[in-house]
C-alpha cells in the first residue's frame, strides 16, 4: 500500500517540477512514508529520522517530510525530532508541493481528513524501473474498526476509487510492459462504484488486459464471496491465489477483535475456495497475544495452521496501539516473554507446514512468470507460478517477463527449485 502512495506521491511531486534522485545525499526533498500497523514500525522511523537530522546538518536547505499513517498519527509531534520539516496525512498528498513551499517560514503540517479524496486522476510514477510487476490502488481507508487496529484511524473511512480510472491505469501497465498487476486496498472485497462491485472489476481489469497476470490483496473473511471465486476461476489471468487473513482461530479471540466471522466461517470460505479454485494458493496474516488470549485460544490457533495448512503466512505479535478499541478497552495481558514464545512456536509450524505443501509441489508443472536473477546465482532465473510461490531454475534463453512451463524437482520452505520444459 505505501509503495503504491510513494508512487503517486512521486507523480504528484514531478507535476510539480520534482524529479526522483537514486542518490538521498543530493536530493533536496526527502518524503519518508510511513506505517503505523505495529510499534516496531514507527521506532524504525525515529531512528530513521536520527539520520535525516545528520543529512540535514551538511545541507541546510534539505527539507525532510514525514507522511503516511504514522504522520496521522503522531501529526506535530514528529517536529520533537528535529528533522522534520513538514507532515502530511494519507488524505494530504496533493498538498505536498505547496508544503514543502511553506516550511521556508515553519515547519508545517496536514492531517485533515478528506473523505473523498481517491487521488482520482494522478497517474502513479512507478518507481522500480526494474519490476514486471505494478501495483493498482482501488480503496482507500477502512470501515471495519477491528478492534486492534490502526488503519481506521488513520487512513479514515473507505471509498473506491471510479472504475474508469483504474481499468485505464491497469491498461496503461500492459501498454508498458507490465506483466503483473495488484489491486490494492484494505479490503477489496467491499469495492463499490455504480455498477461495479469487485467480482465484476476484477474480470472486467483481467479482460481488458489479456496479456497480464491479475491479483488482488487483502481480501477480508467475511466478504469473501463464491461470485468472486467464480470470477478467479473463470478467468486464466486473474492468478489462483488469495491472500486471507485469520488472525486468530479462536472464536473468543476473534470476537474480541472484532472480526465480525467465525472459525467456521472461515473454514467454509477455505473449503469454498478449495472445491471453486482447487490448485489455489492460500496465505494469511495471523498475531498471537492479544489482550486476554489463553494457551488454550493460542492452540486453537495453531489447529486453524494445520486444518488449513496455508502455503505461507506473516506472523505477527499483538502491539498495543493508542487509540484503538483494544488499547482503550481491552487490557493487554499477555507477557511480553509469552508473546515472543508463541510467536516463535508460530514461526516454527508455518516453516514446516510451507515445506510439506511445497513438497507436495515436487513433480508438478507450473506456469512461472520470470522476475529476473534468482539472488543466490546469475546463471539462474526466478519467477513466481500463480500460487505466488517463488521458483529458481536455469536461465536458458529465457528473460525478465517471460512465461515459462517450470517442472519442480525441489523445494525448501521458502522456495522451488524446478528445469523449464516449455
Ligand atoms: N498488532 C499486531 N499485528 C497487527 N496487525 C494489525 N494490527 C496489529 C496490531 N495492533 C496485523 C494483522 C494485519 C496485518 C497487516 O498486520 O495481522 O492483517
Ligand atoms: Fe485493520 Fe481490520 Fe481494516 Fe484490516 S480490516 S485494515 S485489520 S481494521
Amino acid at each position: 500500500m505505501n509503495v503504491a502512495d510513494s508512487e503517486m506521491v512521486a507523480a504528484i511531486m514531478k507535476s510539480n517540477g520534482y524529479e526522483t534522485t537514486d542518490d538521498i545525499q543530493t536530493a533536496d526533498v526527502v518524503v519518508i512514508n510511513t506505517c503505523s500497523v505495529r510499534d516496531n514500525a514507527e521506532r524504525k522511523i525515529w531512528n530513521r529520522l536520527d539520520f535525516m537530522k545528520g543529512l540535514k546538518h551538511r545541507n541546510k536547505n534539505l527539507k525532510v517530510g514525514v507522511i503516511g499513517c504514522m504522520a496521522q498519527r503522531v501529526g506535530d509531534k514528529l517536529f520533537d525530532s528535529g528533522a522534520v520539516d513538514f507532515v502530511a496525512g494519507p488524505d494530504a498528498y496533493r498538498h505536498i508541493p505547496a508544503l514543502v513551499e511553506e516550511t521556508d517560514l515553519k515547519p508545517v503540517a496536514d492531517t485533515d481528513f478528506d473523505i473523498t479524496e481517491t487521488y482520482a486522476g494522478i497517474e502513479p510514477l512507478r518507481l522500480d524501473r526494474e519490476s514486471i510487476s505494478g501495483f493498482v490502488s482501488i480503496t482507500r481507508g477502512c470501515n471495519n474498526f477491528c478492534s486492534y487496529c490502526i488503519v481506521p484511524y488513520t487512513r479514515g473511512r473507505e471509498r473506491s476509487r471510479s472504475a474508469d480510472d483504474i481499468i485505464r491505469e491497469s491498461e496503461n501497465l500492459q501498454a508498458n510492459g507490465y506483466k503483473e498487476l495488484t489491486l490494492l486496498g484494505q479490503n477489496v472485497n467491499s469495492y463499490i462504484c455504480g455498477e461495479y462491485n469487485f467480482p465484476k472489476l476484477i474480470e472486467t481489469v483481467a479482460r481488458r488486459v489479456p496479456e497480464m497476470r491479475v491479483r488482488f490483496t487483502t481480501s477480508h473473511p467475511k466478504d469473501i464471496s463464491d461470485e468472486l471465486l467464480e470470477a478467479i476461476a473463470r478467468n486464466p489471468n486473474i492468478c489462483n491465489h488469495i491472500h486471507l487473513p485469520v488472525q486468530s482461530g479462536s472464536n473468543t479471540v476473534l470476537e474480541r477483535m472484532n472480526r465480525k466471522y467465525t472459525r467456521e466461517w472461515y473454514l467454509d470460505r477455505i473449503a469454498a475456495i478449495r472445491r471453486i479454485i482447487p490448485d489455489c494458493g492460500l496465505s494469511t496474516d495471523i498475531f498471537c497475544g492479544f489482550c486476554g488470549e489463553t494457551e488454550s485460544d493460542y492452540m486453537q490457533t495453531v489447529d486453524l495452521m494445520e486444518t488449513v495448512g496455508f502455503d505461507s503466512a506473516f506472523l505477527f505479535k499483538y502491539s498495543n496501539r493508542p487509540g484503538t478499541f483494544a488499547s482503550k478497552n481491552l487490557v493487554d495481558d499477555v507477557p511480553e516473554e509469552e508473546k515472543v514464545a508463541r510467536l516463535a512456536r508460530l514461526i516454527e509450524i508455518q516453516n514446516r507446514i510451507s515445506l510439506e505443501r511445497n513438497r507436495s509441489d515436487i513433480g508438478k508443472i507450473f506456469e512461472v512468470l520470470v522476475e529476473g536473477e534468482s539472488k543466490r546465482s546469475t546463471d539462474m532465473l526466478c519467477g513466481r507460478t500463480q500460487q505466488n510461490k517463488m521458483v529458481v531454475f536455469d536461465r536458458m534463453t529465457l528473460k525478465k517477463g517471460d512465461y515459462a512451463k517450470v517442472k519442480i524437482t525441489e523445494a525448501s520452505s521458502a522456495t522451488l527449485k524446478g528445469i523449464v520444459i516449455q
